[in-house]
């Protein structure tokens, strides 16, 4: 088995819409400011990409996930790898993260975030595929809902492959 990946959104595409966000989130943050928290590894590309084209000042700040209780627990709860280096008590907190799948990890991921007393708290998603939606999110910013496929590309992996793709592409199995 080789793996091809097939196009779905070009880099032009990906660009011009980060840009559109960004402008749109400066708007919105008028005479605030905002601090990004970039969901490693994959929300990589699109925080650094994305805090280009905002013009209120920025700070950052990086944080490691998991999510376990995806099977009966419903619950859920999200374990720390790598926790933020500063707290957010006070700050315009928004979460950048590559894709909103279950749902799972920003529900879990926000809420606990909540209680560290942030001003506010918003989620920035690059891509959102709500069919797969288990646990109901919805991100306060969306670039693009894509169809029920695995892509990769501008940070997202397929088995820590492919991040570096300046495109987002689905991931296609060619039998040899
Ligand atoms: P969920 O919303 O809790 O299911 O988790 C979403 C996470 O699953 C994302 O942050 C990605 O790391 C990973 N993920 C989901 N769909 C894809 C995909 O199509 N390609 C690469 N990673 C994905
Ligand atoms: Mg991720």
């Amino acid at each position: 088995m080789s793996e091809r990946i097939e196009i779905l959104l070009d880099e032009d595409t990906v660009d011009a819409k980060v840009k559109e966000i960004g402008e749109l989130i400066s708007r919105d943050y008028e005479g605030e400011e905002v601090h990004m928290i970039c969901i490693l590894k994959g929300g990589v590309y699109f925080m650094t990409e994305l805090s280009k084209r905002v013009t209120v000042p920025v700070s950052m700040d990086f944080m490691a996930v998991s999510s376990y209780g995806a099977g009966t627990e419903s619950t859920g709860r999200v374990k720390i790898i790598k926790d933020l280096d500063d707290p957010v008590e006070g700050k315009n907190v928004l979460i950048v993260e590559d894709i909103v799948d279950t749902g799972r990890t920003l529900t879990n991921l926000k809420a606990l975030l909540k209680q560290r007393n942030p001003k506010s708290i918003k989620i920035c998603t690059l891509l959102d595929k709500p069919d797969r939606r288990v646990v109901e999110m919805k991100a306060d910013y969306t670039c693009f809902e894509i169809p029920n496929e695995f892509v990769v590309g501008y940070g997202l992996d397929y088995a820590q492959k492919y991040r570096n793709l300046p495109y987002i592409g689905i991931v296609k199995f060619d039998e040899e």
